[in-house]
């Protein structure tokens, strides 16, 4: 997979900051072990207070004398603020061959441009572009999978694979004892961004992860749902955050990549557990 014209979409100093050696910052890692890089919103970031985000879960599910699991998203952040903010930029100077980065956003993509927040990305699912002017700056801003397949395409050039997952959703029981859920427009993107950087062949995986965190919030009840979404119906309680981190676990073992086959979970014993069983998808999903 080469890294093709898309990193030249505004995003030429991450393609150089690959030869930068890895910085103090991963100096407590693991040199020997592969990192799986989080990057994400407050669905997955560290949270403090009655709220916690499921990356901070996710090294229960792996041997950590064979994986290092760093958590970089940040609470508020959109696929076009984070690559804005230079965080892409800065994970991928702690990337080493053999790493994993796992890239979900959606949460805070939406809304549109006119009255800018910085977060909202343009609308589309192609090349499209969109002028705006944020925090004083004129801004050239991209679509969802745009911006995904710039960032996935700079950490493939740097030797990593990649896992582009769907954002959770919210309470899918925000009306009391009235399931209701479908795919957003944002899990769409993330599977077609996954087809268009060559699908699992060039090392890119999709994990549906909001079908799976769906399928266990139903799986749970309304009751146990509706009381783990302690402030609104986007954040998690720690109880809720741990079964969002089996849900990404769940769909990663469903998968075909190495990465779900390395995890301390065999499906079968995921699927013995509220998390249910694997979603079926045929071979047009880059799974
Ligand atoms: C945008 O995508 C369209 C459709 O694939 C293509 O025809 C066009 O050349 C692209 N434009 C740019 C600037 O890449
Ligand atoms: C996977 O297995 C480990 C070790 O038994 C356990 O701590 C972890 O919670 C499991 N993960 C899930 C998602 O069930
Ligand atoms: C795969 O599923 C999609 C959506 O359900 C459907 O449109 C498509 O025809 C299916 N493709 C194959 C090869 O079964």
């Amino acid at each position: 997979m080469k890294t093709g014209t898309s990193v030249t979409l505004g995003f030429a100093t991450m393609a150089t900051a690959a030869v930068v050696p890895a910085l103090s910052s991963a100096s407590s890692l693991s040199a020997t072990v592969p990192t799986v890089h989080l990057c994400g919103d407050s669905t997955m970031a560290s949270m403090s207070g009655a709220i916690q985000g499921w990356g901070q879960y996710l090294h229960y599910s792996f041997d950590p004398s064979k994986y290092n699991i760093v958590n970089s998203a940040v609470a508020g952040r959109s696929a076009r603020s984070y690559t804005r903010e230079g965080r892409f930029a800065a994970v991928l100077k702690d990337v080493q061959p053999g790493d994993w980065v796992v890239i979900e956003f959606g949460h805070n993509d939406g809304g549109g441009l006119s009255k800018d927040n910085g977060r909202s990305d343009c609308f589309g699912a192609g090349n499209e572009t969109c002028a705006t002017t944020y925090d004083g700056k004129s801004e050239t801003v991209l679509t969802y999978p745009t911006y995904l397949k710039q960032a996935g395409a700079a950490f493939l050039a740097a030797g990593a694979k990649l896992i582009l997952s769907s954002p959770t959703p919210d309470d899918v029981w925000s009306e009391a004892g009235k399931y209701s859920w479908g795919p957003d427009r944002f899990s769409y993107y993330a599977m077609l961004a996954a087809q268009e950087l060559g699908g699992t062949k060039a090392g890119v995986y999709f994990v549906p992860h909001g079908a799976y965190a769906a399928q266990v919030m139903k799986n749970l009840g309304s009751d146990v749902v509706r009381k783990n979404y302690p402030q609104d119906h986007t954040h998690t309680s720690p109880f809720l955050a741990d079964y969002m981190s089996g849900a990404f676990v769940l769909g990663l073992t469903c998968g075909t990549s190495e990465l779900g086959k390395s995890t301390l979970n065999s499906t079968a014993a995921l699927s013995a557990t509220a998390l249910g069983n694997c979603i079926s998808y045929n071979s047009t999903v880059p799974l």
